[in-house]
């Protein structure tokens, strides 16, 4: 296939590269480096020759110039966002002009270049406060932060492309996302970082203190339940979105989860657990208001739609992370 993936060089979208570059697929990348880096670019460039194929570029400028050139994509994979929670509430009007903006040059400049199939993230922040555990996808969509919101009119602008403009598309709401790639070379940067298991693996390498940010809620051991799916696996069901797609499938929204939940605490204990070390868990100054209780997906539809499974568990993900954060301290950044 040839993929033309957007915010390649953040996380999930330069491991999205090397899986879908591993797998024998072309890959055009795109990214304004916003809140990317350009190491991943070089490991991805010297790794894949001209399998892969990079623009700097913001998705919300004229994008012509490249879909004149690469005039063979046949799926566009879309992770190209801003989506730091906090960041969201303080600064809405980077939001709100990012992300659907982006979404919106996107598609049209597909339309205009007659390229019908998207794959896109999007996240379990649509939802905002769960009615209900497991969460599906007809679950109400009632965002309680800015990012949430901006993602979810991300949405609405592919559904109506779809309606409107005969646009393909898979959406995918992710939960919550961590690990490294299988050999640890490409893996998440952002400092500070959001990511409990990211955060508790650097805590145990001794690279970083650690923090808890939540409020007490109303679970067994007081700390939030969430969904924590591998990074592989979730971008192997992109792969399998766009082969769907390609073969003529119809529109969904999709969940990516794994169907059970973790508290903040279980994470915690489960990464002392797995390195054998101890380390001090300290209380954050400040807590992040509004958070759920508990947020798990129901993932039948991903199952039935694209027999997609998640294979890899938690253990998976400290594994990787081990590998990435021992040979990268500070992720990215030298
Ligand atoms: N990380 C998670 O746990 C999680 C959970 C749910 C959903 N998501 C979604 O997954 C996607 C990827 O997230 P991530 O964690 O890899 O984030 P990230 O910040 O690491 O990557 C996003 C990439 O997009 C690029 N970018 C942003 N705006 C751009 C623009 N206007 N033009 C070109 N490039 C632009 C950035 O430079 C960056 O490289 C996002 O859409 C996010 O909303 C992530």
């Amino acid at each position: 296939m040839n993929i033309l993936i957007t915010g390649c060089a953040g996380y999930i979208g330069s491991i999205a590269a090397d899986l879908f570059l591993s797998k024998g697929h072309q890959v055009v990348g795109v990214d304004n480096f916003l809140t990317g880096y350009k190491k991943p670019i070089e490991v991805l460039k010297k790794k894949y020759g001209d399998k892969f194929t990079f623009y700097n570029a913001d998705l919300k400028e004229d994008l012509s110039p490249i879909f004149e050139k690469e005039s063979v994509i046949d799926v566009v994979v879309h992770y190209a966002a801003s989506c730091v929670v906090d960041e969201s509430m303080t600064n809405p009007h980077k939001y709100f002009q990012n992300n659907p903006d982006s979404e919106l040059n996107l598609v049209e400049t597909m339309t205009k270049y007659g390229i019908k199939k998207i794959v896109v993230s999007s996240t379990c922040a649509v939802y905002g406060e769960a009615k209900y555990v497991p969460i599906d996808e007809s679950h109400p969509t009632n965002p309680n932060n800015v990012y949430g919101e901006s993602k979810l009119m991300g949405e609405n602008i592919v559904r109506w492309y779809g309606r409107l403009k005969g646009l393909n598309y898979i959406i995918f709401r992710y939960f919550n996302v961590s690990g490294a790639s299988e050999d640890g070379v490409f893996g998440y940067s952002k400092n500070p970082s959001t990511h409990l298991t990211e955060n508790a693996v650097r805590s145990a390498l001794g690279i970083a203190p650690f923090f808890l940010t939540y409020q007490k809620v109303d679970t067994a051991d007081g700390s939030p339940i969430r969904d924590y799916v591998n990074v592989l696996d979730l971008n192997e069901a992109h792969i399998k979105a766009a082969e769907y797609l390609i073969g003529g499938g119809k529109s969904e929204i999709i969940n990516l989860g794994t169907g059970d939940g973790s508290s903040v605490l279980e994470i915690v204990g489960k990464v002392k657990e797995l390195t054998g070390k101890e380390f001090d868990v300290k209380q954050a100054d400040k807590s992040r208001e509004g958070e759920s209780a508990k947020l798990v997906a129901l993932i039948d539809k991903a199952k039935t739609v694209l027999g997609w499974q998640p294979k890899r568990t938690v253990a998976d993900s400290v594994k990787t992370l081990l590998v990435w954060y021992k040979n990268n301290p500070n992720g990215w950044e030298e």
